[in-house]
């Protein structure tokens, strides 16, 4: 297939294009570089020896994905990963926020509706289910998102769903990720946060690297058996096989189809420390910190619809992802540039 992927050059797009090159597509990718680098792309190619058709556009530019689209017109589906992710910046920067990630899914609707495009597969968020029962099932009904970017996410999803109300034909895909980590076992690629990491791995792994000093630990009085926040982590490579299993199998399967993609494993983040420290044998060091506003004490995944329908799992356990991450950071010091 022909897949063209928003937001490719980002940390979960690049993996994904990884995969969707190994498995024989063609994949062409457009990013505007607001949170990435070409050279994670370039990478990409390097890694799996074929080329990518690389765009650097903005989603919400509506003559520049109309141009694109209009010159290939063989695309069988679209991945949309574009985005802004940051859930602090988002409460303080909402305009922006709902204005890049409504209207490039908006954007992307229109062009798929323009050009004949039936599938779609969008990059959504445990964050869709709020403060739920434990584990999340894809159907549970949906909480109330806390900040703008969860909001943009359960925006997107209904946006999506209503369009494909009205395009019988389409295939649309919301794939629920809830904690991505780890990179690509190679090294090449991986997770590069510009300035401080909001994210508990990156930020484990910057530490270690000894360019933070400590890791804050918000919160040891939450209702968990060591008190720290529980999560359900999971290796990004692990993420990237699932949207190209979500492709293939689903691909001209008309209607929407939503899926968990996560372990289904609760780690604390103490669990997450004292697992990276013991598997790439070094220290941490850590305070406890007061809780952060908006953390959830505990959620998981009920990861045996994706296993059940598209025949996918995560393989990969804890101590790759804290092996992998160590791998990445340590040959890439400095992200992508170096
Ligand atoms: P990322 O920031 O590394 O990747 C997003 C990419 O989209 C970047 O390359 C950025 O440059 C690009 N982009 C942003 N706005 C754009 C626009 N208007 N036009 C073109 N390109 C644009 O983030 P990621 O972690 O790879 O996340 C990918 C998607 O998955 C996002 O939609 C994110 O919300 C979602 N998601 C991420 C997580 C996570 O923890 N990483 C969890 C759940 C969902
Ligand atoms: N944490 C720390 N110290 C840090 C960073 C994080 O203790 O420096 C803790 C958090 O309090 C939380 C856990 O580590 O308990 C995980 O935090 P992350 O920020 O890594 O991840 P979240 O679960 O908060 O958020 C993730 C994604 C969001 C998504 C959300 C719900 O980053 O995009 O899951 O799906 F919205």
């Amino acid at each position: 297939m022909v897949i063209l992927v928003t937001g490719g050059a980002g940390y979960i797009g690049s993996h994904t294009c990884l995969e969707l090159l190994r498995a024989g597509h063609q994949v062409i990718v457009v990013d505007n570089l607001c949170n990435s680098s070409r050279e994670a792309v370039n990478r990409v190619e390097k890694l799996a020896g074929k080329s990518i058709i690389f765009y650097q556009a903005d989603v919400t530019d509506e003559a520049a994905l109309a141009a694109i689209f209009a010159q290939h017109t063989n695309i069988d589906g679209i991945i949309h990963f574009a985005g802004l992710k940051a859930v602090g910046e988002s409460v303080v920067k909402p305009q922006q926020y709902y204005y890049n990630n409504i209207v490039g899914t908006l954007v992307l609707s229109k062009m798929m509706a323009q050009f004949g495009i039936k599938n779609i597969v969008f990059s959504s968020s445990a964050t869709v289910y709020g403060e739920n029962e434990i584990p999340f099932v894809e159907t549970m009904s949906l909480g109330v998102p806390t900040n703008p970017y969860g909001q943009t996410k359960l925006m997107s999803e209904q946006i999506l769903k209503d369009m494909a109300v009205a395009h019988q034909e389409w295939s649309v895909v919301l794939l629920r990720y809830f904690n991505p980590v780890g990179a690509h076992e190679s090294g090449q690629i991986g997770e590069a946060p510009q300035g401080i990491p909001n994210n508990l791995m990156p930020f484990i792994s910057q530490v270690a690297a000894g360019r933070l000093e400590k890791l804050n630990i918000f919160g040891n009085d939450y209702p968990t058996p060591d008190g720290t926040c529980i999560r359900d982590y999971i290796h990004v490579c692990d993420l990237a096989e699932g949207h190209v299993r979500a492709l293939e199998k689903l691909a001209d399967k008309s209607g929407v189809h939503v899926y968990n993609l996560g372990t289904g494993q609760g780690t604390s983040v103490m669990q997450l420390l004292t697992a990276f420290e013991r598997v790439n044998q070094l220290h941490v060091p850590y305070t406890i910190a007061p809780r952060r506003a908006g953390d959830i004490a505990a959620f998981y995944a009920d990861a045996s619809k994706a296993e059940r329908e598209l025949g996918w799992r995560a393989v990969r356990d804890i101590e790759a992802m804290c092996r992998d991450t160590w791998r990445w950071q340590t040959m890439n010091s400095h992200g992508y540039d170096q």
